[in-house]
């Protein structure tokens, strides 16, 4: 059950806490003041930098994507893949992980997946994803259509923003 490797914990103990409590601020914060006029508006959302580092274990792996809504609230509510047998959707809350039933989509903003915060969990791998593979992945929600996207498979060491390479060691 626990997947925890030794890089993420190496991870968490670094400059990704900083991080992943930046990004939850921002993603809790910027809507309050819009809430009540755009309840009733009709989410627009985009999936951008999505990306699912090449797993070391033979039967999970994680997935990281920054949902942009361009309009009224919504709610992740479930994710798909042809080469998982189920995702979950997780949490990282003082380096400590936890499965979320849905993930709120707030209105004008975003929703972020990045590591050392919020992420995909694929389980029960049916085939164990390589680098510079794509993985088609459906991302479901509340009210908008679901959304399938071609993800690509980096490097297990791979980081969008290069804030610490510190961990880099193997
Ligand atoms: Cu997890």
């Amino acid at each position: 059950m626990n997947h925890r490797t030794t890089t993420r914990r190496r991870t968490l103990a670094g400059g990704a806490i900083a991080l992943a409590a930046a990004l939850t601020l921002a993603g809790c914060n910027d809507d309050s003041g819009a809430k009540d006029s755009a309840t009733k508006a009709k989410p627009e959302l985009k999936v951008s930098g999505a990306y699912i580092p090449e797993p070391t274990m033979n039967d999970m792996a994680a997935g990281f994507f920054t949902l942009t809504n361009k309009g009224g609230a919504d709610e992740l509510t479930s994710a798909t893949s042809d080469i998982a047998g189920s995702i979950t959707l997780h949490s990282t809350k003082g380096g400590a992980m936890k499965e979320e039933k849905s993930f709120k989509v707030p209105a004008n903003g975003h929703l972020d997946f990045a590591s050392g915060g919020n992420h995909l969990m694929l389980e029960k791998l049916k085939r164990k994803p390589k680098q510079g593979e794509k993985v088609e992945m459906t991302l479901h929600f509340r009210k908008s259509d679901p959304i399938t996207v071609e993800v690509p498979v980096e490097a297990a060491t791979y980081k969008p923003e290069q804030h610490d390479s510190s961990h880099n060691s193997h």
